[in-house]
């Protein structure tokens, strides 16, 4: 296992307010960053982001979302940080996630769920280097 992740902080968190609330309870988890960028992708960006969900119902939605307004981009790290994470951030759909998680206090829907956390060392990085060079990294 790595011990880096990647994660955004989604349209939805950014235009509740809620950045630097997430972004403290990222860091008192543990989590290191690494590497941090705010900015707003295109439509292209986003379904290049999203390629492997291409097929799914709802790529088009998300693609839209998520070029929607500005996010938040960040490389993290933590021992474990793939999975940790994953459970930091709670479950896709905001109903089901666990007290305490990011997406139960941020999130309002599947599709507006505040939050992205990358779902294996190998998207981590595919991931962290779709949006920062190795500069950009400290
Ligand atoms: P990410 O950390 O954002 O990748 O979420 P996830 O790994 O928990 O879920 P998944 O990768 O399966 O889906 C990616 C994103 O697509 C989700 O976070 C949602 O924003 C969106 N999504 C998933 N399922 C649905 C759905 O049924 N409807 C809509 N509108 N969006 C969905
Ligand atoms: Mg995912």
């Amino acid at each position: 296992m790595s011990n880096r992740t990647f994660t955004m902080i989604k349209p939805d968190a950014v235009k509740a307010g809620n950045i630097g609330n997430i972004l403290q309870m990222i860091t008192d988890n543990g989590f290191k960053i690494i590497a941090l960028k705010y900015l707003q992708i295109t439509k292209a960006q986003a379904e290049k982001f999203y390629e492997v969900h291409a097929e799914r119902p709802f790529y088009a939605d998300l693609t839209q979302f998520m070029s929607s307004g500005p996010i938040v981009a960040a490389i993290l790290e933590k021992d474990n940080a793939v999975a940790d994470f994953r459970k930091l951030i709670g479950a896709t759909n905001p109903a089901q996630a666990e007290e305490g998680t990011i997406r139960k206090k941020y999130a309002t829907s599947v599709g507006e769920n505040a939050v992205h956390g990358s779902d294996s060392d190998e998207n981590a990085a595919i991931e962290g280097n779709f949006y920062f060079s190795v500069l950009e990294r400290f």
